[in-house]
């Protein structure tokens, strides 16, 4: 099978490299064409890519063509590769806010086309991925796709519909971590921790929470009450942030992040 990236940033960089790591790839080849040089030669170096000289050329090449280029540049990419794409090809894309129908309409044929939202946490393999197939993608089309992204992480099959939730509890909440974790280690830091020490407690804190609510049959509820002692320490941190309005203050974000993406026609 030939892969063909267009667009090597931050989210195919890490998708590439996971492949590579993976070893699930080595009888295929990964090609790839990015607007400036220097991410490609990196990828060359660092995973066997394949350079292209364009976006129809690494089109034209592969068989799997996985856009990764930002959304406002699909305009002016699309046109590009029209030419040379068919029916035999699997369109992939990883542009948020674009659904499979926009590609269908410019493409204009009974073109596969798969819809991936990846997030950040590729970067370690810890992807939460959704993915899901447009009106002529075939079973195996998905399996191509589930392929490509467990190399970096979990894969879930979504309708499309689930998508603007799914970017906001998998990936723009994401940010929101580390926010906390920076809260957390600044409230270190105020009561004598260095910053370095804090910022690591609170790393380490929140890994082996996620970890431990993740392999646990218990409700996060149910793990909380196990630490809170009555009377003790915790369950005053805890009923403070109630009272602050802390998870009201979570929902109001997640419901704010699926209003904008509605807003922006995802
Ligand atoms: N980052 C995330 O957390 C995340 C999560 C989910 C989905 N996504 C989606 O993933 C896509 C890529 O995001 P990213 O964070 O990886 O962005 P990025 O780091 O900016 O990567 C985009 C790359 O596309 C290249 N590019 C621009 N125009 C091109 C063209 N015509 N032909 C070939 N390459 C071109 C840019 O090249 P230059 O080197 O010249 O700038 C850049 O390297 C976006 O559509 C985004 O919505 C990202």
């Amino acid at each position: 099978m030939i892969y063909g990236f267009i667009g090597l940033g931050n989210m195919a960089g890490a998708i590439i490299r996971g492949m590579y790591k993976s070893g699930a790839f080595e009888n295929d080849t990964i090609l790839g064409f990015n607007r400036s040089e220097k991410k490609t030669l990196k990828l060359k170096e660092e995973t066997g890519l394949v350079p292209c000289q364009s976006e129809s050329e690494t089109a034209e090449k592969a068989d799997v063509v996985i856009l990764a280029v930002k959304p406002q540049m699909l305009p002016s990419v699309l046109p590009r590769i029209v030419p040379v794409m068919n029916k035999n090809k699997l369109l992939i894309s990883i542009a948020a806010g674009k659904n499979t129908k926009y590609y269908e309409d410019i493409l204009g044929i009974d073109e596969p086309v798969v819809r991936i939202m990846p997030n950040i946490n590729a970067k370690v393999g810890m992807s939460a991925t959704a993915v899901c197939g447009g009106r002529f993608c075939r079973a195996e089309d998905i399996e191509t796709a589930k392929k490509i992204f467990s190399a970096v992480g979990e894969v879930y099959e979504l309708s499309e519909e689930q998508f603007p939730v799914f970017s906001a509890i998998a990936g723009a909440s994401g940010a929101f971590i580390h926010l906390y974790i920076d809260a957390l280690a600044s409230a270190g830091v105020k009561n004598g921790l260095s910053r370095d020490f804090a910022e690591n407690l609170a790393c380490q804190t929140v890994l082996g929470s996620a970890y431990l609510t993740k392999h646990s049959d218990e409700h996060p509820i149910e793990l909380m009450d196990t630490v809170c002692s009555p009377g003790g320490t915790t369950i005053e941190g805890v009923h403070t942030l109630k009272k602050l309005g802390f998870e009201s203050a979570v929902h109001q974000a997640i419901d704010a992040i699926i209003e904008k993406d509605k807003k922006l026609g995802s």
